[in-house]
């Protein structure tokens, strides 16, 4: 039976974050100092993901990505990579990851099964870099992106937060390095996860100002023909043929209504959204002894209590208790 909610969405997508912690700070994510981060006996182990993940499979689970936190300061990862590629059914599975350790891990990571990646980055100039992420390792995150792409990872792509103020300076750079590299790069519309309190609807710099923007300073942009519905990114090509641009304009242009994502946190919550108030206790039913019908029945549940979108744009929004560092990007 698949994973269908109230509004006819069909859930076959998995986001696992598999820790909070983090070695940077980005602003939009994380408080600057003294974080709390769960106890590590309170992260899922990777049998206990690869468990849920079995019972998730019989009601249509397709696609993984792993997230975090930071996913590659568990630095065995490749072993959790390992485990889920070898699940028939799963025949997607993806990485986000700020890149600072990418570098070192890129080939286990791609011997164990993994394809795709996409890395953090939300600036080219350094200084810049260590503005938003409140640490230095900028170096390290390009020498990362080279070599996932010389290891083999198709696509690597770039998630760049779209901040006003911040992000304009660096959207002709990118482009440049989109039409260089073939590295598709991604504008994430900052969106109100933050830790504190720092999120306004005048600092995200729109989908629509950056595809302007770009058109009239490197080349028009078009729209790429054939897309998924389901992927948040609308993607655009320049004229000439050279550089893509994805935007996930999830401020301006919400796309809730195609949604088919579910989430799991470092510490076995279920969440049926990003923005949700509300979590299921895997991890108590994985280590209470619970059955896989049991689990199951809480994925069904879950997912038929799914709101019908984030509602950051109504007077009703409400930002969830948990930053994204917390939830899992
Ligand atoms: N708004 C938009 N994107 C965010 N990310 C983290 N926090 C925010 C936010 N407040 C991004 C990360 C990563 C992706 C998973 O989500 O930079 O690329
Ligand atoms: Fe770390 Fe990613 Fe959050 Fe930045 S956005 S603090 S890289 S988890």
């Amino acid at each position: 039976m698949p994973l269908v909610d109230r509004f006819g969405r069909v859930h076959t997508n998995l986001r696992i974050s598999v820790t909070d912690r983090c070695n940077i700070r980005c602003f939009y994510c994380m408080p600057a100092e003294n974080v709390q981060f769960m106890d590590r006996g309170n992260l899922l182990t990777f049998e206990e993901i690869e468990r849920f993940v079995r019972v998730a499979v019989p009601l249509g689970l397709r696609k993984i990505r792993l997230t975090g936190g930071e996913p590659l300061v568990r630095r065995d990862l490749h072993h959790l990579v390992a485990l889920l590629a070898a699940i028939p059914e799963i025949d997607d599975i993806g990485l986000t990851t700020n890149g600072l350790l990418l570098a070192d891990q890129a080939q286990a990571l791609f011997d164990a099964g993994l394809r795709r990646v996409n890395v953090s980055l939300d600036a080219l100039d350094p200084v810049k870099f260590q503005q938003i992420t409140r640490r230095t390792g900028y170096e390290q995150v390009l020498a990362g992106i080279r070599e996932a792409q010389r290891v083999g990872f198709a696509p690597v792509k770039i998630n760049a937060v779209a901040i006003r103020g911040i992000t304009e300076g660096e959207l002709v750079p990118f482009a440049q390095l989109a039409r260089q590299t073939g590295v598709e790069i991604r504008f994430i519309e900052f969106m109100p996860l933050d830790a504190e309190g720092q999120w306004g609807r005048d600092r995200v710099l729109f989908g629509k100002e950056i595809i302007d923007l770009l058109s009239r300073e490197v080349q028009p942009l078009v729209p790429v023909g054939q897309q998924d519905p389901h992927a948040p990114a609308t993607e655009f090509e320049f004229a000439d043929g050279r550089g893509r641009i994805g935007i996930i304009a999830s401020v301006s242009q919400p796309f809730c209504g195609n949604c088919d994502r579910f989430r799991i946190t470092a510490d076995g919550k279920l969440r049926n959204c990003l923005f949700s108030h509300d979590e299921t206790d895997v991890r108590a039913m994985l280590r209470g002894g619970a059955p896989d019908q049991e689990i199951a029945a809480a994925i069904e549940a879950s997912i038929a209590a799914k709101n019908e979108g984030h509602e950051i744009n109504s007077a009703r929004f409400v930002q969830p208790q948990r930053p994204m560092y917390s939830i899992g990007g």
